[in-house]
């Protein structure tokens, strides 16, 4: 019988226990704060960062939003990064991707201070996360190893197929996954054989950005799967990387979309900010 995994739950249980690390911030006089920038008036972007300033109050971090106009010139916001790595009442910065066409993106995170990167985006945190000594994890694959975690699902001696390269997830999915002692295969759009390497998954992530491109066929009976895909489908129904219907099947857990890895995105970054506030004033994580 395949279990679900709850992420709507497990990022609950994160974000209260953020709280409550607030509060005790709070009674140090210390009050963890973080600056959201959007620049432009992308409908997705204006989503995620309305429910980050959501997830900011209700777990008790202050938050300020930048909202920039789409015309905004690079110089005007690496200004404004600059001024909010001076603010000592501001530990976190958060510049919602993608910019306007014409701003340099790599050029902004590599403006953040390293120590209020909350993304992990930064090539410093990038170069820690690597090494293995880091203070931030980038969101969605720490979310996912505390989906893991909290789900009881052992990740050492497993083999697990990361099916997806980008920066902010495939890569530092895997990494995570070596971390602990899990045996990593990275696949991509040239991968040859894709479906025979992903059977041999334990424990196999989807992050493709592909409606249903991970078929029954190749999931081995009993993998963990684990799906950060947002798609909409013909109907716009949003949806993930997995043919969930089939693939719950034949799975022993599975993430569903919605509700499964999204809801922990948010949560780790309201971690992330937890721990810029401690490291800024000089406490252990
Ligand atoms: N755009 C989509 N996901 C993210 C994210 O995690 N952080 C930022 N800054 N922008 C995003």
């Amino acid at each position: 019988m395949t279990k679900l995994i709850d992420g709507k739950h497990i990022s609950a249980l994160v974000r209260q226990a953020v709280a409550k690390e607030v509060m005790q911030l709070k009674s140090q006089g210390i009050t963890p704060g973080m600056a959201v920038v959007i620049v432009g008036d992308d409908p997705a972007s204006r989503i995620y960062v309305n429910n980050k300033k959501k997830a900011c109050a209700e777990v008790g971090i202050y938050s300020e939003e930048y909202a920039l106009p789409a015309d905004t010139t690079q110089e005007a916001l690496i200004a404004l990064v600059q001024e909010l790595n001076s603010r000592s009442d501001i530990h976190g910065i958060l510049v919602q991707s993608p910019l306007p066409k014409g701003l340099d993106e790599k050029a902004v995170v590599e403006t953040i201070d390293p120590r209020k990167d909350v993304d992990a985006f930064h090539a410093v945190n990038v170069g820690k996360i690597m090494i293995g000594d880091f203070h931030f994890l980038p969101c969605t694959p720490a979310g996912i190893i505390e989906l893991l975690d909290r789900s009881g699902i052992e990740i050492e001696g497993k083999r697990c197929v990361v099916v997806g390269r980008s920066n902010i997830v495939g890569k530092p999915m895997a990494m995570l996954l070596l971390h602990r002692n899990g045996t990593v295969t990275i696949c991509h759009s040239r991968t040859k054989q894709l479906a025979e390497i992903c059977r041999e998954a334990d424990i196999l992530v989807a992050a493709v950005g592909k409606a249903n491109f991970i078929t029954a066929d190749m999931v081995k009976p009993g993998a963990v799967v684990i799906d950060v895909g947002m798609n909409r489908n013909e109907n716009g129904k949003l949806c993930g990387d997995v043919d969930f219907a089939a693939v719950q099947e034949i799975a022993s857990y599975i993430t569903p979309v919605p509700g499964g890895v999204g809801p922990m995105t948010i949560a780790m970054l309201m971690k992330n900010a937890v721990s810029a506030a401690k490291i800024q004033n000089g406490l252990s994580l």
